[in-house]
């Protein structure tokens, strides 16, 4: 991998993977590519190679990827799941305009192209425990509906074409740079913000409701390690289970009490976003990424909550 595109860069991954990718590659080797213009983004964005575009419009794509001789692109163009039920046409004309633009442009340029699947990508009808790679998927949510829709499609354009499609199932991701915004998972992100700077968070999902969670550096390893890996040891291909933990809310809500005593949780449950976690596991087995490319995660709860609190509370002090 040379010359990398991100496209949808300003989002809570693509924030964090442009300047992860320049430090792994260079400078001068990743393109980042928003609908965004440049004086709304962060200068880590916009400091090195950027490109407004409209990941809708292919020629536009096209132009990029001659123009910067780009040989693998992140999609990470995505509206996420508890947004996708307010505007689900929406949802659809986005996720898969995207990803339909990218593949056909990768099949014609030769490219690799990582796109992520996610937690999302299962329904109610799914083992919710030890969620095997291949299992029963049937998403009630028009985010799952469009990730599955992913999965078969980038499958397709490998089997059919050959396009060196790859990618994972994230689990909801925990970050301190930019806020995910839209997501049922989002309350394990906000958690730390609130309770930094009130000392309370009244959280959307009842307790007891599990799902996988990943640390933002956890996230970029899967997304580098799976599009470098030797591609002759896989079984599969694109959509592998990564996780690296699964909690519940009074778990993570015990997990900053460790490390900041006086916090309090409360609870003001939002029907949908209860409705969608609940469709989604547990906790994923994902023995095939171990097995298949290596995976292996750094963070657990605790060791995410204490990044997490030690860089908000430098960051939300000094502004
Ligand atoms: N974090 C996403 C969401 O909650 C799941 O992939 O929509």
């Amino acid at each position: 991998m040379k010359k990398i595109l991100v496209v949808g860069a300003s989002g809570q991954i693509g924030s964090e993977l442009v300047p992860e990718l320049r430090r792994v590659y260079g400078e001068d080797n990743v393109v980042a590519a928003d609908l965004k213009e440049p004086s709304q983004l962060a200068p880590t964005l916009v400091n090195g190679i950027y490109e407004q575009a409209d990941a809708l419009d292919a020629p536009r794509l096209v132009e990029i990827i001659k123009k910067h001789n780009i040989d693998s692109v992140y999609n990470l163009v995505a509206l996420l799941s508890s947004v996708g039920e307010q505007k689900p046409q929406l949802s659809w004309k986005i996720n898969i305009g995207a990803l339909v633009n990218l593949l056909e442009i990768a099949r014609e340029n030769h490219l690799a192209l990582f796109t992520p699947s996610s937690i999302g990508a299962f329904g109610p009808t799914t083992p919710k425990d030890n969620t095997p790679q291949d299992t029963i998927q049937r998403p009630t949510s028009i985010y799952g509906v469009t990730k599955v829709t992913g999965e078969l499609l980038c499958d397709y354009y490998f089997k059919k074409y050959g396009v060196d499609t790859r990618g994972v199932r994230f689990p909801g991701i925990i970050s301190s740079v930019t806020l995910p915004g839209g997501g049922t998972t989002d309350y394990a992100v906000d958690i730390y913000y609130e309770a930094i700077k009130k000392g309370h968070y009244t959280c959307y999902i009842k307790p007891g409701t599990y799902m996988d969670m990943m640390y933002m550096p956890d996230c970029l390893k899967a997304a580098i390690d799976v599009m470098e890996a030797d591609s002759s040891k896989f079984i599969h291909r694109n959509c592998f289970n990564v996780a690296s933990m699964s909690f519940e809310p009074e778990q993570i809500a015990a997990a900053i009490k460790k490390v900041i005593p006086g916090f309090t949780m409360d609870y003001d449950i939002d029907p949908v976003r209860q409705g969608i976690a609940e469709s989604w596991p547990n906790k994923m087995d994902d023995s095939c990424a171990r097995a298949e490319w290596g995976w292996k995660p750094t963070y657990d709860l605790d060791s995410m909550t204490e990044d997490m609190i030690r860089i908000l509370s430098a960051r939300l002090k000094k502004a």
